[in-house]
């Protein structure tokens, strides 16, 4: 005798992507390697259009786009050397030469360098504030990673006083709206550090 659960479709069942384990891994062996680090050869166009497709896949409440990239390509390089002296200036006057010589010499570091940008209002959408923004600049930016470690290819982050700076500032045209969050650095690594120890799940799970 057919009973009521013979008639029920069967529930529907997770279907994983047959390269699964090979995403954990990618996840779990992305590392950040500094732009001091990060040599020549860097991703070439097509690789760097690949991973800004990638930063477009990322979650985005609204669809409002609240982030951008600024490339700094290797004649501009120069600029931000400039900037990251002016900025250093702004903050102390009386800087030494050693320091703004070792200021602009940052800007020369990775074969590839942009600069993520989040824009935190000022756009008709106060329905999206700017935590949000920034979680999705972050998903950007970790799409960016993954995208560019699975080529092979090492990156690193970088921040610092001079990203809230008139010279940068001004530099990137950034409105009263945007702050520049950092520096996305891409290359290759001659070598690699330990990994990490990431932090055990019970430490930063618990449940309600
Ligand atoms: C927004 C942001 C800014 C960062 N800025 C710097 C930085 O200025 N200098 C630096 O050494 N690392 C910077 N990092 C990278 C972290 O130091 C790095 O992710 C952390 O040490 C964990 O290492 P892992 O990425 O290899 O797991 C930054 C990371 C983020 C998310």
């Amino acid at each position: 005798m057919p009973t009521a659960a013979d008639s029920q479709p069967d529930p529907p069942s997770p279907s994983p992507a047959p390269d699964a384990d090979f995403a954990a891994t990618l996840i779990r062996t992305r590392q950040h390697v500094g732009p001091k680090r990060l040599h020549p050869p860097g991703p070439d166009s097509a690789r760097i259009d690949a991973y800004f497709q990638a930063a477009a896949a990322a979650p985005d409440h609204g669809q409002i786009l609240p982030w951008r990239f600024v490339v700094i390509p290797d004649a501009r390089r120069g600029a931000l050397g400039e900037a990251f002296a002016a900025a250093l200036r702004e903050r102390d006057p009386q800087a030494a030469q050693s320091d703004l010589d070792e200021a602009r010499g940052k800007a020369l570091r990775a074969p590839f360098l942009a600069l993520a940008i989040v824009r935190e209002g000022g756009d008709g959408h106060p329905e999206i504030p700017p935590h949000e923004r920034l979680v999705s600049l972050g998903c950007a930016i970790q799409n960016i990673l993954l995208q560019s470690h699975a080529d092979g290819f090492a990156a690193g982050l970088v921040s610092g006083k001079a990203l809230e700076s008139r010279a940068i500032r001004a530099l990137f045209a950034l409105t009263p709206n945007e702050r520049a969050v950092c520096f996305l650095a891409i290359g290759t690594a001659l070598q690699r550090k330990p990994a990490r120890q990431r932090p055990a799940p019970e430490r930063f799970v618990s449940r309600l």
